[in-house]
């Protein structure tokens, strides 16, 4: 085992999953369909044609996954609550079977000294809110609304801290701009109105949790460190207009009140008197998921789209290959730009970063995963150099605490520190769960 990254000062530690990608049993005790049950059961659009049922079958083995949260010994566990389990519609009608579930792994995690810390939204919209519009619509906000006050009412005695929307970003991007994940709209700069809506879900659930005693409540948002492929004022522009679209129009406007200065933009975000206000209501910390660093360029004179993605020289890749480029730097360098971007920033935690490589289906001893190893020690000892730098970190989370169902890769890309056997449920720790375990221990806070 190398030796294990020592932090400045020591941090909660926490790992993660969500919902739609461990659970399995879609069609169980009353749950409807989302946008995800729609997108697996059309054929071409996930690899393999994998449906996410029974995927690490957590609906059934959730006690087996609270054992290995208390054998890593984390301080919360990161998990998500299914909308359509809970509202099968998305409006009305509510399942008490669906938040009976979430209540017994509540209760199971404070039992076994884990702190429960759900996100309310991991990407399944329930099916006929889609259909009204989905996020388009700012209906949508009251929907979200809605629901988060049936699952506070619930959870809320015993849940004290909260994710909200799960990286508005993915969805608003690959979900409604340009199709790669459901719900798989093709609607370009037209997406943006479902930016706005989703950060204003956010702003509401926030009231309605610290209505219902929470204490700490945030969002979970994707970062990327923009670099450019060539000094050049032509690169400096590409990265400065990606830097806004993928990052700071999610985090400006709940950190400074107001959205960048994009082409369009004005006409394109639907706000109304208060929302920004909503929007920017302080949160308890700051969420960072971070996985990669994105390199940039110009666009050749034809493209309408101020930038050009490439692949990042010279850099090691993960089981996404050049896509996902490993730059331990670049998540250093993110978070010191933030605090420095950021006068109010709060803490930060660094609520996903972790990666896949290949692996076996099937496993019969532990899997010796060096790979995530270096790639989560890379990272940790960044997360070590900005707390150096000043920044304000509290809190570190490895996605995931299992192989799971990675959305349109299905069971191809393994991110877990835990092996799963997806056609009997086995779950084999790999070298990385001893190592995180190892890392946890000397670093308690
Ligand atoms: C971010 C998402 O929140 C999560 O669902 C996904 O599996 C990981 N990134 C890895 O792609």
């Amino acid at each position: 085992m190398p030796d294990v990254p020592a932090l400045p000062q020591p941090l909660r530690w926490s790992t993660a999953t969500a919902a739609f990608q461990i659970e399995g049993a879609r069609t169980e005790d009353g749950r409807g369909r989302s946008v995800w049950d729609a997108w697996v059961d059309t054929p071409g659009k996930v690899v393999d044609g994998a449906t996410a049922d029974p995927a690490a079958d957590s609906y059934h083995r959730w006690a087996d996954d609270v054992a290995l949260l208390a054998g890593l010994g984390v301080d919360r566990y990161r998990f998500s609550i299914s909308w359509t389990r809970v509202q099968p519609d998305g409006s009305g009608r509510v399942n008490t079977a669906g938040l009976d579930y979430y209540s017994r792994l509540v209760d199971d995690l404070l039992d076994a000294g884990v702190t429960p810390f759900p996100t309310l939204y991991h990407w399944d919209l329930p099916i006929p809110l889609h259909e009204a519009g989905g996020w388009t619509e700012r209906d949508t906000v009251a929907r979200f609304t809605e629901y988060t006050e049936l699952v506070a009412a619930r959870l809320g005695d015993r849940v004290h801290d909260w994710y909200t929307v799960n990286e508005p970003a993915m969805t608003t991007l690959q979900g409604y701009a340009v199709g790669e994940l459901a719900p798989g709209e093709f609607l370009l700069f037209d997406a943006l109105s479902t930016a706005h809506h989703q950060l204003l879900a956010h702003g509401h659930a926030m009231r309605v949790l610290r209505e219902h005693g929470a204490t700490a409540v945030g969002l979970p948002n994707n970062h990327t460190r923009v670099l450019r492929l060539h000094d050049t004022d032509a690169d400096a522009a590409a990265a400065a207009a990606y830097d806004a679209i993928h990052n700071r129009m999610f985090a400006d406007p709940i950190l400074t009140g107001t959205y960048p200065d994009l082409p369009g933009i004005d006409t394109r975000i639907p706000v109304r008197d208060g929302d920004m206000e909503i929007i920017s209501t302080p949160p308890d910390f700051y969420g960072v998921n971070f996985y990669n660093p994105t390199t940039v360029t110009a666009p050749a004179p034809d493209i309408p789209i101020p930038f050009e993605m490439v692949p990042t020289p010279g850099a090691p890749v993960t089981g996404f290959g050049e896509q996902w480029p490993i730059v331990p730097a670049a998540l250093r360098d993110l978070l010191v730009d933030f605090a420095t971007r950021y006068e109010n920033l709060p803490p930060i935690v660094i609520s996903e970063n972790g990666a896949s490589f290949p692996e076996p289906d099937v496993c019969s001893s532990p899997i010796d995963d060096v790979d995530r190893i270096s790639y989560l020690d890379g990272h940790l000892r960044a997360v070590a150099e900005a707390m150096d730098a000043g920044v304000r970190i509290d809190e570190y989370t490895v996605w995931s605490l299992l192989d799971n169902f990675e959305w349109a890769d299905g069971y191809t890309q393994r991110f877990g520190l835990t092996h799963v056997d997806f056609a009997t449920g086995t779950r084999t720790p790999k070298s990385s769960y001893d190592w995180y375990r190892a890392v946890i221990a000397e670093n308690r806070r």
